[in-house]
């Protein structure tokens, strides 16, 4: 372990003191929804990548999640080990041009979610893979959820999520899975995601979507299922 992780598990162990502290009122979660227009512009490219920045984003990402026990996630959470009891979150220290570790991963599946997704989420840019399905998510997708470019799979299945499909999804290149159904999503089917041209697994069914499928997700060529 070097000395930057080290630093990073410390401060994450300062936060998981702030969790047993002083934990969140119930009605600050609703502070995720504050963006509830589509008025996507990219974000500012990050000044830094710092870790301790993911540190809080991920702070911020997994106590707005409405996790009911936040302690299980030990401060060890980044020392390579995959699972954490149903919680995964996965760092590398080989993704980033600076040898430093970064969050990849976040699978919080079936373990009763009752949040929203913090807009912070944004901020963990070399995540490659968000897993939040069967939960009871609510309010909206992030607009600007599209800038996490390293990202492969997006499950965001199975909860109660409103609002629109972020139309920034369609920068999401790299994205082989993408599953947004059985959720409460209601607008059109974005055309931008025919620019998903890794796409493989696309499901949107059991939403209130209206409108046809845009003609441009013809041009997906790798997409298997629907
Ligand atoms: C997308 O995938 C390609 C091929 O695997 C890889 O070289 C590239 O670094 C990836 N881009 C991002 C942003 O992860
Ligand atoms: C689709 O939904 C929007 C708003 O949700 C609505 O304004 C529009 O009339 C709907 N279109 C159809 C064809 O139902
Ligand atoms: C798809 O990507 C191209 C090139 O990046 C861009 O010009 C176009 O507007 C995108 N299409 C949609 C529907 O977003």
């Amino acid at each position: 372990m070097d000395e930057h992780s080290v630093m990073f598990l410390t401060k994450f162990s300062f936060f998981l003191v702030l969790f047993v502290l002083c934990p969140l009122d119930s009605g600050s979660r609703s502070r995720c929804s504050a963006q509830m227009t589509d008025n996507y512009a990219p974000s500012p490219a990050p000044q830094s990548s710092y870790m301790f920045s993911e540190a809080d984003a991920l702070y911020n990402v997994v106590s707005y999640s409405g996790l009911t026990s936040p302690p299980y996630i030990s401060s060890s959470f980044c020392d390579g080990q995959p699972s954490l009891n149903s919680i995964t979150i996965t760092c590398s220290n080989t993704i980033g041009p600076d040898n430093e570790w970064h969050i990849i991963e976040i699978t919080m599946t079936s373990v009763t979610l009752d949040g929203c997704i913090h807009p912070d989420i944004t901020k963990l840019i070399y995540l490659q893979t968000l897993d939040l399905s069967d939960n009871q998510l609510h309010d909206s997708i992030p607009s600007n959820l599209g800038d996490l470019s390293h990202l492969t799979t997006l499950d965001l299945s199975s909860n109660q999520l409103t609002g629109t499909i972020p139309l920034s999804l369609g920068n999401l290149k790299n994205l082989t899975r993408l599953e947004l159904d059985q959720n409460f999503l209601t607008g059109i089917i974005p055309p931008s995601l025919g620019n998903l041209s890794s796409l493989e697994n696309l499901y949107l069914d059991d939403n209130e979507l209206n409108g046809t499928l845009p003609k441009e997700l013809g041009n997906l060529r790798n997409l298997g299922s629907l």
